[in-house]
């Protein structure tokens, strides 16, 4: 098996991200093999930590992940902390002897990770001075992660893009969209293409709508600063909403490589309709939370979140209805939904397929059930498929039964975290679910006509409630089509 040798740094060690998501990421792959003994990790930030603080740290959060219940002390051995300024020099020539220094004792070959896990304001400074002093010389790979968010437009992603580009060529660039490392969104390929059922049917012919969901619980949470300037079309659908969308609708790839996958997937966004700023409002919908109740428990309204956010006009909900202008998908409308405060944390993929031309097997014309295809991602992990049957005792009506695969109820199978995951691809060099500077530049160019024409008009905020399914324009957004959600 392949095991990577590799000095990774992370810039931002003292964060949410790399607490919550690297540090046990990294013991993962540590503890099933897939790292040897030949890594060492670098954590840089402001705060004036030592190695023994990160290390504890890193206990501290692989403990709260997992609670192995273990002796930690060999693993975080391998970790060293140094405080960095982002605009100081001298900083970066230190970095430069830490690692070779640390090639050395690790013999790791020279390889080197650079994740960029901060502030997005210092990515393109920071990957001038890595490659200004001399950090990517080396006589293994250097690769560079870089987190969302990539840009806050088209022209702001652009000129970042061409900053990075200066340091790093795109092969070495990994733009990381984790919703690509999930299970199930890497399963979307799967039942697509390797079942003769669904990848026949799987057109205008056949399908009358798609949906995807990404309704979340949480709010603000302690990110209001963050948050408030991105809102939910930033924060989720011109990244994860995306790709997701692309998974759904591009053609199958001609070989299994990065470059054939991405390139399909691109297609799929170049065929994407680009809705003009006047007529917004006829495809898309925003929302912000108000106060309600989730689990029985009183929470506030977005704007009683913080003091920063008492005027604010950010929407934290967002539902579309996305056309694709190509053949496989003429006419068939696909409609995504993405919030904070709803009613449940639930990723979902719907892909309901058109009626029977005549069903006699329908108790009313009211009542009709169309074949589903659920794809859930999170928190279930699995597909349900739902038919018409005639259960025993109903006469000879036809009533909706659901075929179910969960993943979760098969012994054996313990889905990986999706940073693990992307955290090991990009050590052994594969970028295929990470996002190419195409994709990245024609989502902001799809969203940014959205975010133009939302920021100049106010908006009548706030329109939905805490732990409700959003806005009730979203439910109407479908039913002008005849459609409606399937909530499964
Ligand atoms: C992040 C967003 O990218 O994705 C968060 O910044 C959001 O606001 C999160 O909560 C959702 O990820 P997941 O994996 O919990 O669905």
């Amino acid at each position: 098996a392949l095991q990577p040798k590799v000095v990774i740094v992370i810039f931002g060690a003292t964060g949410d991200l790399a607490s919550r998501k690297l540090y046990p990421s990294i013991y993962n792959l540590y503890k099933k093999g897939q790292l040897s003994e030949n890594f060492a990790v670098v954590g840089l930030a402001r705060r004036p930590w030592t190695d023994e603080v990160l290390r504890e740290n890193v206990e501290k959060s692989v403990d709260k992940a997992f609670s192995p219940n273990e002796d930690l002390s060999e693993f975080a051995s391998h970790f060293y902390y140094q405080s960095f300024d982002v605009t100081d020099d001298s900083t970066y020539a230190g970095l430069n002897t830490l690692m070779s220094k640390l090639d050395e004792t690790y013999q790791t070959e020279g390889n080197r990770l650079f994740y960029l896990a901060m502030a997005p304001n210092f990515f393109g400074m920071i990957a001038k001075k890595l490659k200004e002093y001399g950090l990517k010389e080396s006589n293994g790979w250097t690769r560079l992660i870089i987190e969302k968010p990539f840009g806050h437009d088209h022209p702001s992603a652009e000129d970042l893009n061409n900053e990075i580009r200066e340091a790093f060529d795109e092969e070495q660039i990994y733009r990381i969209d984790h919703y690509l490392g999930k299970e199930m969104v890497q399963n979307i390929e799967v039942i697509r293409f390797a079942n003769g059922i669904f990848e026949h049917l799987w057109n205008n012919q056949f399908i009358s709508n798609i949906q995807v969901t990404a309704s979340e619980v949480l709010g603000v949470e302690d990110r209001a600063r963050y948050y408030d300037d991105s809102g939910a079309i930033r924060d989720m659908l011109q990244n994860h909403i995306m790709q997701i969308v692309s998974l759904l609708l591009m053609e199958p790839p001609i070989k299994l490589t990065t470059d054939e996958i991405r390139s399909e997937k691109i297609k799929v966004l170049r065929a994407l309709r680009k809705i003009e700023e006047d007529k917004i409002d006829q495809y898309f919908v925003r929302g912000q939370y108000d106060a309600g109740e989730i689990d029985s428990e009183a929470v506030p309204a977005y704007r009683a979140e913080d003091q920063e956010l008492a005027e604010s006009n950010t929407e934290t909900y967002v539902a579309g209805k996305l056309v694709i202008d190509n053949y496989r998908w003429a006419g068939v409308p696909i409609y995504i939904r993405t919030g904070k405060r709803m009613a449940k944390k639930a990723i979902n993929i719907v892909i309901q397929f058109k009626d029977l031309p005549m069903n006699l097997y329908y108790k009313s014309s009211k009542e009709r059930y169309p074949n589903l295809l659920n794809i859930s991602i999170q928190p279930n992990e699995g597909i349900t498929l739902t038919l018409n049957a005639n259960k025993s005792g109903s006469g000879t009506l036809a009533e909706p039964i659901h075929l179910a695969y969960n993943q979760h109820a098969v012994p054996g199978i313990n889905t990986p975290e999706a940073y693990e995951k992307l955290l090991f691809d990009c050590m052994v060099g594969d970028a295929t679910n990470f996002t190419h500077w195409d994709e990245v530049a024609l989502s902001w160019k799809f969203v940014d006509p959205i975010l133009n024409a939302w920021s100049t008009k106010k908006a009548d905020f706030p329109n939905y409630k805490s732990g409700s399914m959003g806005p009730k324009a979203a439910d109407e957004l479908l039913e002008k089509d005849g459609f409606h959600w399937w909530d499964i």
